[in-house]
C-alpha cells in the first residue's frame, strides 16, 4: 500500500480549442470542457497558450481565469511576450516549456542547463507576482540540479519517451524511461522540488506513474479529450481519476507495477 498524498490531476483543455478551431468558431469550448472536467473531480486546468495559437487563445486564457473556481496552470514558452500576458491573467501557476514551431507538441524538456541564465529571470518575476512556477523537463539529474539552482519551486516530468516506448511495445526502453522517471522523483524530493509529471499519458500508463511517492500533481490532456469522444468528458475525466487512485493506493491487479510496463 502506498502511504503518498493523493495526486491533483490538472486536465489540460488545449485539444477542446484545437477542435473548435478546426472550424473556426466557438465550438467545442474549451472553457465549458474545464468546467465539466471539475465538475467530474479535476483538481485544475491547464492550458498551453503557444506563440501559434494554434489552439488555446489568448481570449480562452482570460475567460478560463475569469470563470474557474480551481487553480489554473498556464504552459508558456519563456519569452517576453507570454510574461507579459501572464503577469496580466494572474494564473495560480505557471509551467515554462520549450517551443518549437514545427512540432506537433511539446517534443523534450526544457534546457535548463544551457538556458540558466535566461531562465532565472522568468521564475523571480513570476514568482514574485505570486505564480507558482514550474519547470518541464526530462527526467534527468542535470535538469533536475539546474531547475534547483534557478530555484524553480516545481518540476514537471516530461512522460513523453516513457509512454511512446510503451505504445511501440519497447518494454526495455519503456523499462529505462520508467526508471529515470522513478530516480528524477526522488531526485527532486532530496532537491526540495515539488514533483509533477505528464505529457502523453492515458489511464493505464497514469495508474503506473502514480506508484511514484513523490509525485503530486499529473497534467493529462490529449488522452481525456480523445477519449472524451467515445465516452464522454465527464466519463473519461472520473476513470482518470480512477486510474490515478488506484496506482497511487498500490491496488492494481496487473503485472509489471512498478516497473512502468
Ligand atoms: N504537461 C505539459 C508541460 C505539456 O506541454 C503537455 C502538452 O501540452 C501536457 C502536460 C499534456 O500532455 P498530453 O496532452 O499528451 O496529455
Amino acid at each position: 500500500m502506498n502511504s503518498a498524498k493523493k495526486i491533483r490531476l490538472g486536465v489540460n483543455v488545449d485539444h477542446v480549442a484545437t477542435l473548435r478551431n478546426a472550424r473556426g468558431g466557438r465550438v467545442p469550448d474549451p472553457l465549458r470542457a474545464a468546467q465539466m472536467a471539475l465538475a467530474a473531480g479535476a483538481d485544475g486546468i491547464t492550458a498551453h497558450l503557444r506563440e501559434d495559437r494554434r489552439h488555446i487563445h489568448d481570449e480562452d486564457m482570460r475567460s478560463l481565469k475569469e470563470a474557474i473556481d480551481a487553480p489554473l496552470n498556464f504552459e508558456m514558452a519563456a519569452t517576453e511576450q507570454m510574461l507579459d500576458i501572464a503577469l496580466r491573467i494572474q494564473p495560480h501557476a505557471c509551467c515554462l516549456v520549450p517551443e518549437k514551431r514545427t512540432e506537433r507538441t511539446t517534443e523534450g524538456g526544457l534546457d535548463v542547463v544551457g538556458g540558466r541564465d535566461r531562465l532565472a529571470p522568468f521564475i523571480d518575476e513570476l514568482s514574485r507576482a505570486g505564480i507558482r512556477v514550474s519547470l518541464f523537463i526530462e527526467p534527468s539529474l542535470e535538469a533536475l540540479a539546474a531547475a534547483r539552482d534557478v530555484k524553480a519551486p516545481v518540476v514537471e516530468l516530461h512522460t513523453g519517451a516513457w509512454c511512446h516506448a510503451i505504445e511501440t511495445g519497447e518494454t526495455a526502453k519503456a523499462e529505462a524511461e520508467f526508471a529515470r522517471l522513478r530516480a528524477a522523483a526522488a531526485e527532486a524530493e532530496r532537491f526540495g522540488l515539488e514533483c509533477h509529471a505528464g505529457h502523453g499519458l492515458d489511464f493505464d500508463s497514469a495508474r503506473r506513474i502514480a506508484v511514484l511517492p513523490q509525485i503530486v500533481e499529473l497534467n493529462i490532456g490529449h488522452f481525456i479529450v480523445a477519449e472524451a469522444v467515445f465516452i464522454g468528458l465527464e466519463a473519461s475525466v472520473k476513470q482518470m481519476i480512477a486510474a490515478i487512485a488506484e496506482g497511487r493506493g498500490g491496488t492494481s491487479p496487473l503485472s509489471g507495477e512498478g516497473r512502468g510496463l
